[in-house]
């Protein structure tokens, strides 16, 4: 029977539920508890069917997310998979290239997945977006070279009684950055604020300045017999982690550290360009790993570019080699930024710099410097085209995105 690709109906959704309960081996529940089936909307999807039968699975979730102070539409996409008996045809490719087409439409210009095989999705111009820091650290090795502004204080508060500051200081924390997500209930819950059975209750502390402006909070769990050690054998997970300054990060590790009885740590979220290695006396001490984070993509060259915020004003002509998942894309384009806001158009003009679909999302997050790529021979550029790109596509943090979906 020839296979249908169309979005699933509200009827299909036990299916599509079945079907990521297998092939995500019931990582994200089974049955009607299946994560896949609660959170995921029919006509967020593209699907494969055989006759009626769902096969493979697509679905974007609309996000907002942050780029350099401005706010851009994503398509988080999400429970990507295909029965292994129909694996190798081609449906994954056959529902990207239409869930792209639909985005194109819908005025989404740029893409972010996680990826469980990195693999996968490069191919379909997907670059690395984001790094995840993994730190593992004792509290007595938590030593500050400088302490926090003693007038900064630091308490425990409910989440139900903090969470309208603690919501308040995350969109501060995120308006300059890039890649961090608008936060609605559910990706504030989905592996923050959510309890679970295997890490107990959550916690929030938020930190105050001498005004008591909320100023950064933390919001972890705390756990008992999950270290090795005679007399500090509890864990701290972070969850989530935001400051405003810099005393506040510190004030806030400073509360971390009193916590006598800990005696591991982990936050397995943490931003690139997070100060707090700069803060201690013994960084390696964090036993600190990177690993990759969140995958990103520009569906709408001309409308991602158009959107992004910019440090720099500038002009410059980019070339987009063939993108065959993404066709419209192609050409060569005037970016002129003036006064941080940029103005897109296609152009005849011969290309002073010319990316592929998955080096411009590399430089276009921030993840990567336009001389960094060039220097690896994977960016072409005449006369100055590299330093002017550079400085239209700086960005004052590293791209980061700490929610998983
Ligand atoms: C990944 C998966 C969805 C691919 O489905 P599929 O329908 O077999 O994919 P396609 O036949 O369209 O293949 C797409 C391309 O990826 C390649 N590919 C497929 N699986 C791959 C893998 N695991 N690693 C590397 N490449 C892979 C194919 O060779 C093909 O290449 P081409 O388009 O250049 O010819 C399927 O293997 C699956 O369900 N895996 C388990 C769940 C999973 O990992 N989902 C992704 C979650 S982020």
């Amino acid at each position: 029977m020839a296979i249908e690709f169309r979005q699933a109906t509200a009827e299909d959704m036990s299916q599509f539920g079945t079907l990521t309960e297998y092939v995500y081996a019931g990582a994200f529940g089974s049955g009607d508890d299946n994560l896949s089936t609660q959170a995921t909307q029919a006509d967020w999807t593209i699907c494969a069917f055989d006759g009626t039968k769902l096969v493979a699975s697509y679905a974007t979730i609309p996000f907002t997310m942050r780029a350099n102070g401005n706010a851009m539409a994503l398509g988080g996409v999400t429970t990507v998979g295909t029965l292994p008996e129909y694996r190798r045809q081609g449906l994954l490719r056959g529902m990207t290239e239409r869930a792209f087409a639909r985005q194109h439409e819908a005025g989404q210009s740029v893409s972010a997945l996680w990826a469980s095989q990195a693999a996968i999705y490069q191919r379909y111009g997907y670059a690395a977006g984001s790094v995840m820091g993994n730190y593992a650290i004792d509290t007595v090795d938590i030593r500050l070279l400088q302490e926090a502004d003693p007038s900064y204080n630091v308490a425990r508060c409910s989440i139900a009684d903090g969470f309208e500051e603690l919501r308040n200081i995350y969109r501060e924390f995120i308006t300059e950055r890039f890649l961090y997500l608008h936060r609605a209930k559910p990706l504030w819950n989905y592996n923050i604020l959510q309890a679970d059975d295997n890490s107990g209750p959550v916690h929030a502390a938020i930190c105050r300045n001498s005004l008591d402006e909320a100023v950064g909070y933390v919001i972890y769990t705390l756990r008992p017999a999950k270290v090795s050690h005679e007399a500090r054998n509890q864990e701290i997970e972070i969850r989530d982690f935001a400051w405003l300054d810099l005393d506040a990060c510190r004030a806030l590790w400073s509360f971390i550290a009193r916590h006598d009885l800990v005696g591991r740590v982990v936050w397995r979220t943490a931003p690139r360009d997070d100060p707090l290695p700069e803060l201690l006396a013994e960084p390696r001490l964090l036993h600190a790993q990177h690993k990759e984070g969140v995958w990103f993509r520009i569906l709408d060259v001309a409308k991602a570019l158009t959107e992004r915020g910019y440090l720099n004003d500038g002009q410059l002509v980019i070339g987009v080699a063939a993108d065959p998942l993404a066709p419209w894309n192609e050409g060569n384009y005037e970016l002129s930024v003036r006064d941080g806001a940029a103005k897109v158009a296609g152009t005849s003009n011969a290309a002073e710099i010319t990316f592929s679909i998955k080096t411009l999302a590399s430089v276009f997050t921030g993840f990567r410097r336009v001389r960094e790529l060039a220097g690896w021979g994977l960016i072409d550029a005449r006369g100055d085209a590299l330093a002017r790109a550079d400085a239209l596509f700086a960005t004052a943090h590293a791209p980061h995105c700490p929610n998983s979906f």
